[in-house]
């Protein structure tokens, strides 16, 4: 849920850097350092950043979009292997997005026809997916530059302010976005927000991930655990219909482990919407704090991530337009399915949708949402 309380972005964001592990001794999460990845078309200088934890395991994130490039982290040997999808040359990112790693806004997913109606104002959007929005529209926060601070050695602070107006959105925006990579393995994400006008707003990260390692074919075979009873259906554009729909007895039932490809080719109306997984499942929550909504793991590498979120829902998303005509990393081609992603979220839609939970935002609140990809290996 969006919090909406009180406390300053500065507060925020110092609680969260305290309660971070201590960065006293060498060996604890720190910056590695920063280096030059690349120029914008109008000749800004993209950095990218590399967050290091005590057992080695790194992610290296740009100020462009706020892309995680690579996240390396051990498989059951201890051998680091890089398990997002993304481009070695900063170049690739300036190409239409599969939205790789990138911190999606305003609106991440979908808004129908492109517009929504706030305090009885109408606001039109990018048709920037058939007549609907997408993440956040033509120029999306998967393709501003935002500006890096480190946050106490430990974490990087990106922050950028979206002026009123920006893609069709109300309100002037202070965005501020934190990642934190943790000794426990884990990628700590923090959004936090506050504006000046009555607006909607709904953060997430769009990570491709493959545990085998980036490139390293399709993820069928990986086995997904959702803590979901329900999810939203959607139509041909794929917008949720409104309906709640219980997985019970679908495949979209993934409150047991089961194979991604398991179910994936079966004769289902919303597979076939989707072409294969693009759901929006409502997480079983109790309380607004972080709880776990999704676990995946990999049985030849060992690794296992799991997902917690302070949010309400997880878009699950099997790489479904990835068509091999992208040369990600290494070389490695990104083949269709070839990555699945978890993207934590309010549902898709939701300012057109009254009974959905709100994604509205006050003058005067802030918003604030946390997601955590914990990585660790399993038998
Ligand atoms: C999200 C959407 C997908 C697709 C990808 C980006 O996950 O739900 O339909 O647009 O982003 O390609």
């Amino acid at each position: 849920m969006i919090a909406r309380n009180l406390i300053p972005l500065s507060i925020v964001f110092t609680i969260m850097t305290t309660n971070c592990s201590s960065n006293k001794d060498a060996g604890a999460t720190h910056i590695a350092g920063s280096r030059e990845f690349g120029k914008t078309p109008s000749g800004e200088i993209v950095e990218l950043y590399t967050l290091k934890n005590a057992k080695g395991v790194e992610a290296d994130i740009s100020t462009y979009g706020g892309v995680v490039v690579s996240l390396k982290v051990p498989d059951r040997a201890g051998a680091l292997g890089d398990i997002v999808l993304g481009f070695d040359d900063f170049n690739g990112y300036l190409k239409p997005p599969p939205y790789f790693g990138a911190i999606v806004g305003r609106y991440g997913n979908r808004i129908a026809h492109a517009r929504f109606t706030l305090d009885g104002v109408e606001y039109k959007l990018a048709k920037n997916d058939g007549d609907n929005t997408l993440h956040g529209g033509t120029r999306g926060f998967d393709k501003v530059l935002w500006k890096a601070k480190p946050g106490s050695g430990q974490s990087l602070e990106l922050t950028y302010p979206s002026k009123d107006g920006e893609e069709g959105y109300p309100g002037n925006l202070s965005v501020t976005v934190g990642y934190t990579l943790t000794d426990n393995n884990e990628l700590k994400i923090d959004y936090a927000a506050t504006t000046d006008k009555d607006t909607v707003l709904n953060l997430t990260n769009h990570s491709y991930f493959n545990l085998a390692g980036q490139g390293e074919g399709d993820i069928l075979a990986h086995q997904l655990t959702l803590n979901a009873d329900r999810y939203t259906p959607v139509d041909k554009g794929l917008i949720p219909t409104g309906e709640l729909r219980n997985v019970a007895g679908t495949p979209f039932d993934f409150r047991q482990p089961h194979a991604i490809g398991e179910r994936i080719g079966s004769n289902d109306e919303q597979i076939a919407l989707g072409g294969g997984y693009d759901h929006n499942f409502i997480l079983n929550r109790t309380g607004d704090g972080l709880s776990l909504a999704a676990k995946v793991t990999e049985a030849k590498s060992g690794r296992v991530l799991e997902v917690l979120t302070t949010e309400p829902a997880i878009q699950f998303y099997t790489g479904n337009f990835l068509d091999g005509t992208i040369t990600g990393k290494g070389g490695k081609i990104y083949g269709r399915r070839s990555a699945l992603c978890l993207e934590t979220q309010h549902y898709p839609d939701s300012p057109n949708h009254p009974s959905f939970p709100s994604t509205e935002l006050k003058p005067g609140a802030v918003y604030h949402t946390t997601t955590v990809f914990r990585f660790s290996t399993g038998s």
